[in-house]
């Protein structure tokens, strides 16, 4: 019934279901497996030797791993046991080594790397916890477990608090050496899994990155194009009223675009890393000034008041004067957009190293569960304004890491219903 690759696979997962549903002692002919008839490796119910039917559920029949890579050191100052518990992973299909000593294991996982550790804690001289140590304080990414006599069940739990994955009791019981050495190695291969998947994700993430930039870069210049020649018909003139609605909506059209394409371009910079800052002697208030304007007939329209109020000793400060303008714009812009009849007010002030700069309104505010995320690229949230202005909700996220560029941070408190107060501090110099 059992031979063969995949069906000696089956059998290793079967007695292992057994030794689960604590039926050790029986024999495998004992049971009856009823499969799933589309997909062969799923155990839809087993029959025991009581004749009564269980259905584990859909019982997935893995592949057995390939315990061979797995490298284990056997350490334990008793020879005996050391070559025996080494024997037995051998019998399993793990290559192992020994140590007999705190020392030599120490030395050991210095020179080679092993995927997992199993030692003994009580050793004259170094003991399992200077190992455990050595690991910790070296960095080293070995799965460390630990064999404990009878009596020293508080070594174990110190050993587990001190990172340990599991333990084992000596005198050692084989089938649960053999469990337990078994999830500690399924733990490993998954460990190895998601450190390969990591380096593949960082490399499509570049890829992303580089598409993104070569895209909105090449998007650019067209949309620059269509912008210039509606401009150059809306001057003209002499088009007729619907026509030159029609191009005024082709201009709005292009203009969010052309914005668009330019966060999704700063974006891709930010996070390739390409985009530094140019830092120069600039005024923080004429910045603060200039960005205030640009959206002085936006708040008159929308009924709001823009308060200034310039608490500092001192406007000079060491900045890249056109990323401050663009957080500015943006927060003041979205301080417009979220508010009606209301008022915004931006504060500069010092604080001991650092300046801040604040903007608050007195508009929707914003609903708790969304404030984690604003500023994240990858939960890119964005609500329509009060009038259904449209975001791409990239905004912030260029803020957040302007502002980092400049070795500073930002903060949001905002309270639905009654406003919100964006807050950066950059450094002065
Ligand atoms: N002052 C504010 N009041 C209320 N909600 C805000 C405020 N500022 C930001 N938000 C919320 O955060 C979201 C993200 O803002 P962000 O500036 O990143 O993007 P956006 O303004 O939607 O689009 P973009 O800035 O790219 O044009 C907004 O859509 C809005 O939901
Ligand atoms: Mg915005």
């Amino acid at each position: 019934m059992f031979s063969g690759g995949d069906e000696k696979n089956i059998f290793v997962e079967i007695c292992r279901f057994i030794e689960y549903h604590n039926r050790a002692g029986r024999r495998k002919q004992d049971f009856a497996f009823y499969r799933n008839w589309q997909s062969k490796n799923t155990v839809v119910g087993i029959r025991g030797p009581d004749g009564i039917m269980r259905r584990p559920g859909a019982f997935q029949l893995k592949k057995a791993m390939d315990r061979s890579g797995i490298k284990i050191l056997v350490v334990d100052d008793e020879e005996k046991i050391a070559s025996r518990v080494s024997k037995i992973l051998e019998r399993e299909g793990f290559a192992t080594e020994c140590a007999y000593s705190g020392e030599e294991a120490i030395y050991k996982l210095g020179k080679r790397a092993y995927d997992i550790v199993l030692t003994d804690l009580n050793m004259p001289g170094k003991s399992g916890f200077d190992v455990m140590n050595y690991l910790q304080c070296e960095k080293i990414d070995t799965l460390a477990l630990v064999l404990t006599g009878y009596a020293s069940v508080e070594g174990a739990i110190q050993a587990i608090k001190l990172g340990a994955y599991d333990f084992i009791k000596k005198p050692i019981d084989v089938p649960t050496l053999s469990l337990i050495m078994n999830r500690a190695a399924e733990r490993v291969v998954l460990q190895k899994e998601n450190s390969k998947n990591l380096v593949e994700l960082k490399k499509l993430n570049e890829l992303k990155n580089e598409f993104l930039s070569v895209v909105s870069h090449d998007l650019r210049s067209p949309l620059s194009t269509i912008g210039g020649y509606v401009n150059f018909l809306l001057k003209k003139g002499g088009l007729g009223e619907k026509n030159e609605k029609y191009l005024l909506i082709i201009k709005d059209i292009a203009e969010s675009l052309y914005d668009l394409v330019n966060e999704l371009l700063d974006i891709s910079k930010l996070e390739t890393g390409i985009m530094q800052i140019n830092r120069e002697e600039a005024d923080l208030s004429e910045i603060i000034h200039a960005s205030i304007n640009n959206f002085l007939l936006l708040a008159v329209d929308k009924n709001n008041d823009i308060e200034y109020l310039n608490k500092l000793d001192n406007p000079r400060v060491s900045v890249d004067r056109m990323k401050i303008l663009q957080v500015m714009n943006n927060l003041i812009n979205n301080a417009i957009k979220f508010t009606e009849q209301g008022k915004i007010t931006v504060t500069v002030e010092d604080l001991d190293t650092h300046v801040s700069v604040a903007v608050a309104d007195t508009g929707v505010g914003i609903r708790p569960e969304m404030m984690e995320n604003l500023f994240n690229a990858y939960t890119l949230h964005q609500n329509p304004g009060t009038r259904g202005e449209k975001g791409s909700g990239l905004g912030l996220v260029i803020c957040k890491r302007f502002v980092e560029l400049h070795g500073g941070t930002i903060r949001v408190a905002s309270e639905e219903g009654r406003g919100s107060s964006f807050q950066f501090t950059i450094p002065r110099s």
